[in-house]
């Protein structure tokens, strides 16, 4: 038995706050921002938006379309590192919005990587035959972890959620294989030290920069491409699928540039790579769930097709899988 994805979603707060938006609020430009990283925009959480509203948006979108309701889950779980509580756990948050008791809900905490991790645990427990139906979802909220003077990280991230049903089933389609990797010590590259007190953009509240994101951004940028690379790979490999076959890459829209690099390497040509990052800007855990949702929904992605998922974040963690649609 294996696990194959039947509908997705995604949702984001209601504020998009262009590169012209932020020269007002520091010394950077949208020139700078978009050569270094293809970021043009990115929805951002104000003062009394809720995380949990974006993620339960999204998710009910998926199960509507995959024609279920929340009661018929047997399992919800959720990449996330943004819960507004310490515990309990946003999935168990987002089961409560839903109406899923009594079902398994957890988080899975691996920052960018989290929608992978969180995807690749799900297909592994349905493998087991331990679930038949269930809601994965990626959420973040990094723009209320920077320091808004710190042009070097305030400019990277936005926010939002997306959302994929999942349904155990026979057969050729569904994830054919997956790849998780982390390195703990390489945890300083990219950190933050308390997510409990939220500031968004437009908050007085400001976080002080030891509560803020922390980023070695050169050196994450080598390391993503070559561990995004590697991994890529060896979730290919594992699968028994070549490279080239591959119709359609589904990366971690973190930057452009390591988008465009690991492509590079993995000898894919544009058309082949699906972005978003103009638009939305790094969105963490969200990123590949809102990616492949609009992939879906531009009929980019077709039945049968060959799509790989990859991506890269804190901790550090990577991971990819390859799935057959
Ligand atoms: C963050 C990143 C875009 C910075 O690009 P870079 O070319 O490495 O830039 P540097 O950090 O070396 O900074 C170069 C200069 O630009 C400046 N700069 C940094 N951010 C700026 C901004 N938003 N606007 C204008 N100038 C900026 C720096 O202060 C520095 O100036 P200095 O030389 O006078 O000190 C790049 O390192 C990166 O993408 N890293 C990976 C980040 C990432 O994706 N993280 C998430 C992975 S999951």
């Amino acid at each position: 038995m294996g696990s194959r994805i039947v509908a997705t979603g995604r949702a984001t707060p209601r504020t998009a706050v262009t590169n012209h938006d932020l020269t007002r609020l520091m010394a950077t430009s949208d020139d700078w921002i978009r050569s270094r990283t293809g970021i043009g925009q990115r929805y951002v959480m104000r003062t009394g938006e809720s995380l949990l509203d974006v993620a339960a948006e999204a998710s009910r979108i998926a199960l509507k379309r995959a024609g279920l309701s929340a009661g018929e889950l047997d399992a919800i779980m959720v990449g996330t590192v943004s819960s507004e509580y310490g515990f309990p756990s946003f999935a168990c948050l987002l089961q409560e919005r839903l109406g899923a008791d009594t079902i398994p809900a957890f988080d899975v905490a691996a920052a960018c990587s989290g929608f992978i991790y969180a995807l690749s645990v799900a297909d592994f427990s349905m493998r087991a035959g331990e679930f038949r139906r269930v809601l994965v979802v990626g959420t973040d909220a990094l723009s209320t972890m920077v320091d808004w003077n710190d042009r070097r990280t305030a400019v990277l991230f936005g926010d939002g959620a997306g959302a994929a049903v999942m349904v155990s089933e026979p057969g050729p389609r569904g994830v054919l294989s997956s790849l998780l990797r982390s390195s703990g010590r390489h945890w300083d590259l990219l950190s933050v030290r308390a997510t409990g007190v939220r500031a968004p953009m437009d908050s007085e509240v400001r976080r002080s920069s030891d509560d803020a994101i922390k980023m070695k951004g050169p050196e994450l940028f080598k390391i993503a491409v070559k561990s995004m690379e590697e991994v890529s790979r060896e979730v290919a490999a594992r699968a028994g699928v070549k490279l080239e076959e591959v119709h359609l890459i589904v990366p971690h829209q973190a930057n452009l540039r390591i988008i465009n690099a690991v492509a590079e390497r993995l000898g894919l040509p544009p058309e082949k790579v699906f972005t978003n990052v103009d638009r939305y800007g790094n969105t963490s855990a969200a990123s590949v769930p809102i990616a492949l949702d609009e992939a879906l929904e531009t009929k980019r992605i077709r039945d049968n097709d060959l799509i790989m998922l990859n991506a890269c974040g804190g901790g550090l963690t990577w991971g990819a899988n390859i799935l057959r649609w």
